[in-house]
């Protein structure tokens, strides 16, 4: 299975709700910062699964957020992605030249548009959260701003990426790289979920079903991740492959092997599946997106 007959129409939809937004978004300007945006909508427009914005998606659905501001949301959490990609692909970090079927930003453009475009899509991300079109609640925006920049940070994303280029160097056990795994990509999952119940207003005890959820499928879509590196092809994944071991990246394959990282990516989301348990039919589509997590060859 690759995708399955009920999450290709949400696919397909979160898909074309992003680009009409990011075109409205990003107007190429007439004066010297032309390239910069261009270099982002290179980035944002025309690709990806789009499966954080179709995970807030479903996550608001959960508590009857109005579409039109979880939309925001789920282009906020894209941008930072884009960004992470942007900057994950840099010769100073993993030296990419292929993303999402397309030369990487830098090789379209140039380094520094590739830089640029990532930090203006960062800032860009806490803008639209920062507005109030997106909740009438200050205190609700001031909560997704502040768990974006936890999830973005030191202690988050950027951190993860950190980690994963000391792992190059060190052998990092199992643990470690599970740490790893969560910072780089985890927390921006993470984030995700927790932006439904921000928007949804939703109190503490509430969210733990949603954060387990997020855990453990952060953790298995990394390792699926991994899994098309070693398995997987350029063709449909619209990137390199074969790079992580070359690279002596550590991963839950470099660590398992092949068989035991996939068993253990579908032991994560049969647990992920398990923590929606008090949910009914409303959380199906959170649901079918963790099976797509690992069933995906793209
Ligand atoms: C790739 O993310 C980077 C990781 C965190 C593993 P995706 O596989 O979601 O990339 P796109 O958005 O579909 O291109
Ligand atoms: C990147 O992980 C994660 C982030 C961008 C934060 P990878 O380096 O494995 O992602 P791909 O394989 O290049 O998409
Ligand atoms: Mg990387
Ligand atoms: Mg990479
Ligand atoms: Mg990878």
């Amino acid at each position: 299975m690759q995708v399955s007959n009920s999450l290709k129409p949400a696919l397909d939809a979160i898909g074309t709700a992003m680009d009409q937004r990011f075109d409205r978004l990003l107007p190429v300007p007439r004066d010297g910062r032309d390239r910069l945006y261009q270099g982002m909508r290179h980035a944002v427009i025309g690709g990806g699964k789009r499966m954080r914005p179709l995970l807030v998606v479903a996550a608001c659905d959960l508590f009857h957020v109005d579409r039109e501001r979880a939309l925001r949301v789920a282009v906020a959490i894209e941008c930072v992605h884009c960004y992470s990609l942007i900057h994950d692909d840099l010769p100073c970090m993993d030296d990419d030249d292929l993303r999402r079927g397309k030369p990487t930003v830098h090789k379209a453009y140039d380094e520094a548009t590739a830089v640029l475009a990532g930090d203006s899509l960062h800032a860009l991300a806490f803008e639209i959260l920062a507005d109030p079109a997106t909740h009438g609640d200050p205190a609700a925006r001031a909560e997704l701003v502040l768990e974006l920049a936890k999830a973005s940070g030191p202690n988050g994303m950027a951190g993860g990426q950190m980690m994963d280029i000391a792992a190059t160097d060190e052998a990092f056990d199992l643990g470690e790289t599970t740490r790893l795994q969560q910072l780089k990509t985890g927390a921006l999952i993470g984030f995700c979920l927790e932006a439904g119940a921000i928007m949804g207003r939703i109190p503490e005890q509430g969210r733990t079903p949603l954060r387990g959820y997020a855990r453990d499928l952060g953790l298995a879509f990394q390792i699926a991740d991994d899994l098309l590196d070693v398995e997987g092809s350029s063709a449909k994944t619209g990137k390199a492959v074969g790079k992580d071991a070359a690279a002596g990246k550590a991963t839950f394959v470099s660590l398992l092997g092949i068989e035991r990282a996939r068993t253990q990516a579908a032991m994560l989301i049969d647990q992920a599946i398990d923590h929606l348990h008090s949910f009914g039919a409303e959380a199906d589509l959170l649901r079918a997106i963790a099976r797509f997590a690992i069933a995906r060859d793209f």
